[in-house]
């Protein structure tokens, strides 16, 4: 193994929220949450993870990241069967916040970044939307920022938008898990012409809105027919928290991704930001949900790696993270 292959690279990955509302498997937005990957070539496979969110992920080979990292590979024409991969994350799995979609991004940019970067972002964005198959969460965690999106199943396009200085989030993360899988097995296959074009005015406008920095229409623009109102049965206290949220303070509300989280899209600058969260947090109370009320920033940069330096490479990723949160 020459010096070259030996590098250690280092990536940081931000959660998102997809379908912002009326945008159905198109609109999503990157948040400051985030996990970390680091990645090296090793003599032996050895994969460790960090922190609870990890629980029940694979370490041998059956591993997403590691899985991901050999496709980067044999698309580059590169033969790098054993790594050394380590992982930590604060993005809660199957709640509707992009983990699957962050870990897939991580793995490509990661793997990418260690044999010298030979495949372009847009190469990583179709790769990442292939084996997601969602380009609203795996665009948000590649370019950070709003991401409007959509794949036709050959090719993903995008434009990404620069979220307005003022917008921020507020999630609810219950304290069950929804697969995306249970989460779209409940929506009809066929939705009448009047549902289609209900949202096709409602996301055109929020996307307007987002573009123009008009945060007074994300309230009526925030609304969908095609998803939220099948998978309110999957999520208690949901329908009631979209109907009455935008009137405690929420520019506009709407489930995360699959969900189960729930996310209002707040002026920074409201004073209604403590009753907006007692509010959603009371409601799934009502439910019999428990659940973690986060703000967040819209992360406007999206992945980011490093190659580490030499001197950096024989720290862990578990040591590096206590410094970055300490400093
Ligand atoms: N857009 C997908 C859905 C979720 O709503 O089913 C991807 O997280």
């Amino acid at each position: 193994m020459n010096e070259s292959t030996r590098r250690k690279v280092r990536v940081k990955v931000p959660a998102s929220t997809a379908n912002l509302g009326p945008g159905f498997d198109t609109l999503g937005m990157a948040l400051e949450l985030y996990a970390w990957l680091d990645m090296s070539i090793a003599d032996e496979t050895r994969i460790t993870l960090y922190g609870d969110q990890m629980n029940g992920v694979p370490t041998d080979k059956s591993n997403l990241i590691y899985k991901v990292a050999q496709l980067v590979f044999e698309r580059a024409g590169v033969h790098h069967p054993e790594l050394d991969i380590a992982m930590y994350s604060d993005i809660p799995l199957t709640r509707g916040l992009g983990s699957s979609a962050s870990a897939i991004v991580g793995a490509l940019v990661g793997a990418n970044a260690l044999i010298g970067e030979p495949l372009t972002k847009d190469e990583l964005f179709q790769m990442a939307t292939e084996l997601e198959h969602h380009p609203d969460n795996v665009g948000a965690s590649l370019f950070g920022g709003i991401l409007v999106a959509f794949w036709d199943g050959k090719r993903a396009e995008h434009i990404r938008v620069e979220p307005h200085e003022r917008l921020e989030a507020l999630v609810a993360i219950p304290h069950f898990q929804l697969s995306t899988e249970k989460a779209r097995d409940v929506l009809p296959r066929q939705q009448s012409l009047e549902n289609a074009v209900f949202n096709v005015g409602h996301s055109s406008l929020l996307v307007a809105a987002l573009c123009t920095g008009r945060l007074d229409m994300i309230k009526p623009a925030m609304k969908d027919a095609l998803h939220q109102p099948y998978r309110a049965t999957l999520v208690p206290g949901l329908a009631a928290i979209l109907e009455e949220a935008p009137d405690h303070g929420a520019l506009g509300v709407a489930l995360s991704g699959a969900g189960p989280t729930i996310l209002a899209l707040v002026d920074r600058d409201s004073i209604e930001k403590a009753v907006l969260e007692s509010f959603m947090l009371g409601k799934l109370k009502q439910e019999g949900i428990e659940a973690t009320m986060l703000w967040l920033n819209p992360d406007k940069q999206g992945v980011r790696v490093d190659v580490l330096a030499p001197e950096e490479s024989n720290e862990t990723l578990e040591d590096a993270l206590k410094k970055e949160r300490v400093g």
